[in-house]
This record gives structure tokens, C-alpha cells and sequence, in this order.
């Protein structure tokens, strides 16, 4: 578990993140949604401690990290799994290489535990027998689970993802967003996802905070926000006219109001 008290953050005059209160949970897909520029990168970057918030405090399974002397700094940093953004994988490494970098890094494994490791991360995001391949004979969905497995091999406790699903197709983007659960609920990981995609925010939303210019405007689950009467955020999911009105259909619907058949008709048509 994770909890940000009333984190602050700015750059200059620019606030970017105001008085940020949350919890993330073990076990969890929590998801931070919102407008790009609202602050979500940047308080992933607080929370991983490469950005060093102004104010606030973030606590790690209860132990404050912000004011951690280096050596404790250095332990849960070990237990910290990121995917970036583009997948951030080094070009001239193959994928074996770029999966055991951490391993060489954190550990004093022999080379055939480390090799056995990076097969076993290297099964589980179904990418067996690519140990060879660089990162260029690979494809936009095959980096994002080589960037996994690399985030995953040394079983981390917290897994932060930054855009997983950015540049992928839908159904790739949905084969991402199932193993980022899977691996979460699997090793009983505090999972954060910073993301724009609304399937996601449906698939793995077990609990979604919205920003909003740096505030954290609502928090909840992928199946409270259907329901939702905040005017931001539902402008924000919702943004289209069209599904707009597949929204208050629903929410019509669900009060017993309408006949979902016939007034669903009315909206094809666009009456
Ligand atoms: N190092 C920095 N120096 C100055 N301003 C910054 C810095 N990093 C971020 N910002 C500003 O902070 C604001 C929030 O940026 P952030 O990257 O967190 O947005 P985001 O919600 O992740 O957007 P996106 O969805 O586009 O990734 C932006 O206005 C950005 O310009
Ligand atoms: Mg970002």
C-alpha cells in the first residue's frame, strides 16, 4: 500500500500538483487517469522518488519514504517494478540482456540463476525463445512485454507503468492490460497505471483516481463511473456527444425509465 498526503508539487509558479491525498492499494490496479499535463507523469515521478515533491509525505506499507535515510531509500527502491513510457528498453542490449540489466544491478546471483530468472519473466509474458532478438526486430506490443518482464523480475512490491497502452492497438492494448492485472493480482503487487485509455479504465479500473489540473477530482471504481454526476469527469470519459448520450440512456435505463430497445433505436438514429 501507498498513501500520498497532500502532496505539492510545482515548477516555477506553476503548481502542478495540489494537495494530493491518496491510497494505492495491494493487490490492485489503481489507475490515474486525466487530461494530459493534469500531473499524472509527475506524481508517478514523486512516487518513485524521481521528483522530490515540496510537500506531503508518501508512506510506503506505513514507512514514510520522502525522509528515509539512503540505505532504507535504497530497499524500497529495490522493490519498485517500472514499465516507462516507450518501453525504454536499451537498443544495443538483447532482450536477455535488457531483462537481466536489474538483476546484474540489485543481485549477487551466478549467471545460470539470473538466466533461469529471465526465462521464467520471459515465459510469463509469453515472449519464450526471444532472449536473442534486440529491441529493433521487435514489435510496439512485444517491447511493452519485454519492458514487463524486466519490470517484474525482481518481484517487486510496487509496479508502476507510465502509458502501457501508448502506440498499441486496441487488442494489443487489451493483451497488456490483462497481464498487468494478471502479474498484480497473481504476486499480490500495489499496481499503479498511469493512463489515457479509456478501455483500460473499464478492464483493470479496480480503483481510479481522476486529476484534474493537479487536483485529484474524483476517485472510485470502472463501475462507479458510469454512474457518476461529476461534470469533469464525465466530460473527460465521455467526450463525445454521441457517447454522452449512450451515457444518460444507461443511467435512464438502470433508473427503470426507458425502454432500453426502442430508445437505444432513438439514439442510432440520432433522433
Ligand atoms: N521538469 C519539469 N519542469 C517544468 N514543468 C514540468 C516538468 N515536468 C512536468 N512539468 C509540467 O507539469 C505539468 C504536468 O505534467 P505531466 O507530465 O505530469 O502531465 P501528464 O498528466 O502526465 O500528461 P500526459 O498525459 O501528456 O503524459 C505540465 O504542465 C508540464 O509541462
Ligand atoms: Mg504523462
Amino acid at each position: 500500500m501507498i498513501e500520498l498526503k497532500h502532496i505539492k508539487k510545482g515548477f516555477g509558479d506553476r503548481v502542478v500538483l495540489n494537495d494530493v491525498n491518496a491510497v494505492m492499494e495491494t493487490g490492485k490496479c489503481n489507475l490515474i487517469i486525466g487530461a494530459s499535463g493534469s500531473g499524472k507523469t509527475v506524481l508517478m515521478k514523486c512516487m518513485v522518488g524521481l521528483l522530490q515533491p515540496d510537500d506531503g509525505e508518501i508512506c510506503y506499507n506505513g514507512n514514510e519514504f520522502l525522509n528515509m535515510q539512503a540505505d532504507d531509500k535504497k530497499e524500497i527502491r529495490k522493490q519498485i517494478g517500472m514499465l516507462f513510457q516507450g518501453s525504454a528498453l536499451f537498443d544495443s542490449l538483447t532482450v536477455e540482456e535488457n531483462i537481466m540489466f536489474p538483476l546484474n544491478m540489485f543481485t549477487k546471483d551466478t549467471t545460470t540463476q539470473k538466466l533461469k530468472r529471465v526465462n521464467e519473466v520471459l515465459d510469463r509474458v509469453n515472449l519464450k525463445d526471444a532472449n536473442k532478438k534486440f529491441p529493433a526486430e521487435l514489435s510496439g506490443g512485444m517491447k511493452k512485454r519485454v519492458g514487463i518482464a524486466r519490470a517484474i523480475v525482481l518481484n517487486p512490491k510496487f509496479l508502476f507503468c507510465d502509458e502501457p497502452n501508448s502506440g498499441l492497438d486496441p487488442q494489443t492494448s487489451l493483451v497488456i492490460d490483462k497481464l498487468i492485472k494478471e502479474i498484480t493480482m497473481e504476486y499480490n503487487i500495489t499496481t499503479i497505471v498511469n493512463t489515457h485509455d479509456m478501455n483500460s479504465v473499464m478492464e483493470i479500473g479496480d480503483h481510479i483516481i481522476y486529476m484534474y489540473q493537479g487536483y485529484k477530482e474524483w476517485e472510485g471504481t470502472n463501475k462507479e463511473i458510469i454512474f457518476s454526476k461529476n461534470e469533469l469527469l464525465n466530460k473527460f470519459i465521455f467526450a463525445s456527444d454521441f457517447l454522452q448520450d449512450a451515457k444518460d440512456m444507461r443511467m435512464l435505463e438502470q433508473s427503470g425509465k426507458i425502454d432500453n430497445n426502442r430508445d437505444m433505436d432513438k439514439l442510432i438514429s440520432n433522433e
